[in-house]
């Protein structure tokens, strides 16, 4: 069947990797990709299938609602996929009103036109809105966040997300809007931007720059790498069920400091350095404020309703993705560059 697809947030790290998933999975797709290109997207990530007669890209906001429903007009949308958020906990410390307009306003925005444009004729459609493990809050050593655990979010980021999450279901119960949604742990991968723990250490290790380690760098995630997020978002879009929830994780818990070790002997290893060498680059600086201890996924629903197994060992994972930070320089210099420096000497000062 033929379907119009508006992907949000498409040219930034985990959204790149779902349209270039579908634009050459499903030559009869539309995929258009609305994004506002804040400093995280970057059309340069979808340079491979630019050319592809069944993209589509638009730069807008989605907090723009006229915006919005005239892009829904003008390319017949039936379907949307949710990524476009501000996406760093640190940012959002630092400033939650803009986490609050684009995660909770922006979500709304495209909620309401696709309510109102499709005016209650929702056959065929779909709004699936990707969100994030951190809504569940924090664990301690033991357990895992299901589908039912209770909301508790701590970062402005989070607590945006949890809203957001709330706005997208208050949808479906109150018009009958047809939805799904996912809530998936730490991704890793290329083009992921250099603000995030595994892109930043990377490149640091690189550059042989410091490595801030924030508090004793005890805290726990559960890391996925993020084509078999971008898999499972494809599974989910087509086979879950209308109104559910799943949530997306790889059973890949790491001590953010043996995490970095594990960082360390992969990028030295590459570049011909001594093992270890590197290790003298950890820093440990401040703590995050409220840093949520440990993320843990329990993905035993999607494999058992919809099949869906990470394909990845981490270790391979790591290597591929070190290896293509590695070799893409140019990618790392160009989004470095500029407006990156002031936030890098404000964030790490
Ligand atoms: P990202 O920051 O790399 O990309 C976000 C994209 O959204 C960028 O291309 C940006 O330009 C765009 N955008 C931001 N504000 C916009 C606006 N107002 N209008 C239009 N576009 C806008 O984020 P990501 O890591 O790819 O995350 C994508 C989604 O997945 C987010 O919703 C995030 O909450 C969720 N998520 C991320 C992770 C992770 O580990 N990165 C894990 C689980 C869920
Ligand atoms: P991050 O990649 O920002 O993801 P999130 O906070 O959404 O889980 O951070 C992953 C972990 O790494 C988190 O526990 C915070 C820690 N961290 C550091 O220790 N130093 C850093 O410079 C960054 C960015 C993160």
């Amino acid at each position: 069947m033929m379907k119009n697809i508006l992907v949000t947030g498409g040219a930034g790290f985990i959204g790149s990797h779902v349209v270039r998933l579908l634009v050459n999975k499903y030559s009869n797709y539309n995929i258009i990709n609305l994004d506002n290109l804040t400093y995280a997207g970057n059309l340069e990530n979808l340079n491979d299938i630019e050319n592809k007669p069944n993209y589509s890209f638009v730069k807008a906001d989605i907090c723009d609602y006229d915006k919005i429903c005239a892009v829904f007009s003008e390319y017949n949308i039936d379907s949307v996929i949710h990524l476009a958020a501000e996406s760093h906990v640190d940012r959002s410390i630092k400033d939650p009103f803009s986490f609050a307009k684009t995660n909770i306003m922006g979500t709304l925005s495209l909620l309401e036109a696709a309510k109102n444009i499709w005016n209650n004729d929702f056959d065929n459609k779909l709004f699936y809105h990707i969100s994030t493990d951190e809504v569940y809050g924090s664990l301690g050593d033991e357990g895992y966040f299901t589908e039912k655990t209770a909301y508790d979010p701590h970062s402005p980021y989070s607590a945006s997300k949890a809203s957001s999450d709330h706005f997208v279901r208050s949808f479906s119960d109150t018009y009958g809007l047809p939805i799904v949604v996912s809530n998936c742990s730490n991704n890793y991968g290329s083009f992921q931007f250099p603000e995030k723990l595994i892109p930043l250490f990377i490149n640091n290790i690189c550059k042989s720059k410091p490595l801030p380690v924030y508090g004793k760098g005890e805290n726990i995630r559960d890391w996925l790498f993020v084509n078999d997020h971008a898999r499972a978002i494809d599974l989910i879009f087509h086979n879950g069920s209308k109104g559910d929830t799943y949530n997306i994780g790889g059973f890949n818990e790491w001590k953010n400091i043996d995490l970095i070790k594990v960082l360390i002997k992969t990028v030295d290893k590459f570049l011909g350095r001594k093992e270890g060498e590197s290790e003298k680059l950890i820093t440990f600086v401040t703590d995050r404020a409220g840093h949520d201890y440990r993320y843990a996924i329990d993905s035993t629903k999607l494999k058992n309703e919809l099949g869906w197994e990470p394909s990845l060992q981490f270790e391979e994972g790591i290597e591929h993705t070190v290896k293509w930070y590695l070799e893409n320089q140019d990618w790392i210099n160009n989004v470095t560059s500029g407006e990156y420096q002031k936030y890098y000497k404000e964030m790490y000062k």
